[in-house]
């Protein structure tokens, strides 16, 4: 933990010009400074940086915030290392805060139970190398192009058939086996100490930064299981662990995009052949965890898995997961039964790139996939597709990208966007918990509330008002987070700078982009009057109240028999909301 005193300390004596300007070259433009930004490609600047405001945004890609931000995002980085980079720029001095004891005890155990995860590694990889029981093994290699220099870069060993060879090095290591049990290498029972890996090639798993934090092993034959891998313990947890991210984050931060399979040896394959962007999971689906852990270093995900039905639903699986993060996401689709490590086998990496360049957004391939297992040919194969497409449909978040889907859908059945949106809202009434997500809302922008928020900043009058009507009369989403934040957190008159402090409080990545996004060009707002945009906020909530309820209204009538009694009902209550809203 730093203290958030220190964080401060090192915004106040950070000029996010000069910090950017290690990476971009920017010129003058007004008050701001304009450049190409590094986080899109763009042939015209529309990447803006404030020096009075300490924040930056890209108006091309939607990218924004302070200096954290920006070397968080550059660099791959998480926020603490994000303040100590600039702090040792700052010449600021970061004495981190002391651990309580049970804190300083867990961060023992870590070192030594990865001190114990070192010694079995090098024990597993001498015995590869050099014992005549890994022959085996060491053929299994060639036979799969792994041996030499591929099995040295990710330090494949060889665990023999003996029931505790492993733990006799371990003692003689003078390395408890209590301690080295909590990571389930070594176990105990009746006959006393034994191995878990048996006759089993070894792969380390490591943690981005290279520590090894499990093995999984591998037999050398068709017998099962064909993998086991270390249990969970204090050093591994499999859902948030993706294989050989640590050989791939170089390639991963100049590209910014990265290819994930499923297998240990698809890995290799792929690395091996050049593609050094590549991760795999250990055995279990993608996990909202692996996908934050991803989310920061890259802006572009391919999936890559078997190219058989299994594969297929894995994909699918994901999808949703990378869809709900707004991660785009592209499916590579190999030929049919092979898998990457089988097709790099037979052909060459160009022909993988040519793979590689053919692929599909992930909804659209779901979209196919539904699609070839139900054929369209008839009204009720139709409807169950639809059915099948909705769900999904509803995590796309992105308006045009919901647009375009809607039309390229309908187009593929033959039906009108007026029967898929009716089904849409007839399932169940989405629209208004879209409306009401923080996500959706900073896509779409309701300048209105924008602007309010930003004219907030300056007049402090504006924020006691807000205060005195309700925040949630005015605001919604993000934005009313956002303003109830302001009201918190700001008192009186502010300085420009306080602007990236105040973004370290809106701790989440899309709040923080919002503010960038308004502030780092407002020279505009000076001679706007904040008492009138508040009108016209409080007038646009009202009516959007009475649009929703509209809208819901119409969902129901989609579904009820006309000329019911419940259909006149709400013909009626429509009737109203229309007088009503006519009024405003
Ligand atoms: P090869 O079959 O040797 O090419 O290995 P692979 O790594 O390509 O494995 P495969 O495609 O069969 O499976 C993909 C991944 O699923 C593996 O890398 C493992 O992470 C996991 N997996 C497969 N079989 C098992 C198993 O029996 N147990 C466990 N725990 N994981 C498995
Ligand atoms: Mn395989």
């Amino acid at each position: 933990m730093i203290p958030e005193q220190k964080v401060r300390e090192v915004l106040d004596r950070t000029s996010i010009v000069e910090v950017v300007s290690e990476y971009v070259q920017l010129r003058r433009s007004g008050a701001n400074f304009l450049g190409l930004c590094p986080f899109h490609s763009e042939k015209t600047p529309s990447f803006n940086v404030n020096p009075a405001r300490e924040i930056f945004h890209c108006f091309g890609c939607g990218t924004g915030g302070n200096a954290f931000s920006f070397v968080m995002k550059m660099e791959g980085l998480s926020f603490p290392e994000a303040v100590k980079s600039l702090a040792r720029k700052a010449g600021v001095e970061i004495e981190e805060r002391l651990l309580t004891p049970s804190e300083k005890h867990a961060q023992d155990e870590r070192q030594i139970l990865l001190r114990i995860n070192d010694i079995a590694l090098d024990y597993y990889r001498t015995v590869l190398k050099q014992k005549p029981e890994a022959a085996t093994a060491r053929s299994y290699l060639d036979r799969r192009n792994a041996a030499g220099a591929v099995a040295e870069a990710y330090g494949l060993g060889f665990a023999s058939d003996r029931r505790d060879d492993l733990v006799k090095h371990l003692k003689a290591q003078g390395v408890d086996l209590e301690v080295a049990s909590k990571l389930g290498i070594v176990r105990k029972n009746e006959g006393g100490w034994y191995d878990l890996f048996r006759n089993r090639l070894i792969f380390p798993i490591r943690a981005p930064k290279g520590d090894v934090i499990a093995f999984a092993g591998r037999v050398l034959d068709d017998s099962l299981p064909k993998y086991i891998n270390s249990p969970e313990s204090p050093l591994y947890h499999k859902s948030s662990v993706l294989f050989g991210l640590d050989l791939a984050l170089p390639a991963v931060r100049t590209e910014k995009s990265i290819v994930i399979v499923e297998g240990y040896f698809d890995h290799l394959a792929l690395y091996r052949a050049g593609i050094l962007n590549v991760a795999a999971t250990c055995g279990t689906a993608l996990t909202p965890d692996h996908i934050s852990l991803l989310k920061r270093h890259v802006s572009k995900v391919y999936s890559l898995f078997d190219s058989d039905a299994a594969g297929r639903k894995a994909t699918i699986r994901s999808m949703e997961l990378f869809l709900e993060q707004r991660v785009p996401t592209y499916v590579i689709s190999l030929p049919e039964g092979e898998d990457p490590d089988s097709f790099l086998e037979n052909n060459s990496l160009e022909a993988f790139r040519v793979c590689q360049e053919k692929a599909r957004p992930a909804f659209e391939f779901f979209v196919r996939t539904v699609l070839s297992q139900i054929p369209a040919d008839s009204i009720d194969s139709k409807i169950r597709i639809v059915d099948e497409l909705i769900p999904r449909f509803r995590k796309i978040i992105d308006p045009l990208e919901r647009e375009l889907y809607e039309k390229e859908i309908c187009r593929l059945l033959g039906i009108s966007s007026h029967a898929f949106r009716k089904r849409l809202g007839g399932l169940s009434v989405t629209v208004r918990d879209l409306s009401n997500s923080p996500a959706s809302h900073e896509h779409i922008g309701d300048t209105r509330q924008e602007t309010l928020l930003a004219l907030m900043w300056r007049h402090a009058e504006a924020r006691s008002e807000v205060y005195s009507i309700g925040v949630e009369k005015l605001f919604a989403g993000s934005y009313l987070t956002l303003a109830s934040l302001m009201l918190q957190e700001i008192k009186g008159d502010v300085d420009a700078q306080e602007l990236s402090h105040f973004l370290e409080k809106a701790e989440a990545p899309e709040l923080k982009v919002i503010l960038s996004r308004l502030f780092v060009s407002d020279g505009h707002l000076a001679d706007v009057s904040w008492r009138e945009v508040f009108d016209s906020c409080q007038r646009g909530r009202e009516e959007k109240a009475i649009r929703f309820s509209n809208k819901d209204i119409a969902a129901r009538l989609a579904v009820l028999e006309p000329g019911s009694e419940e259909y006149a009902a709400l013909l009626q209550q429509a009737d109203l909301l229309r007088t009503r809203k006519s009024k405003l």
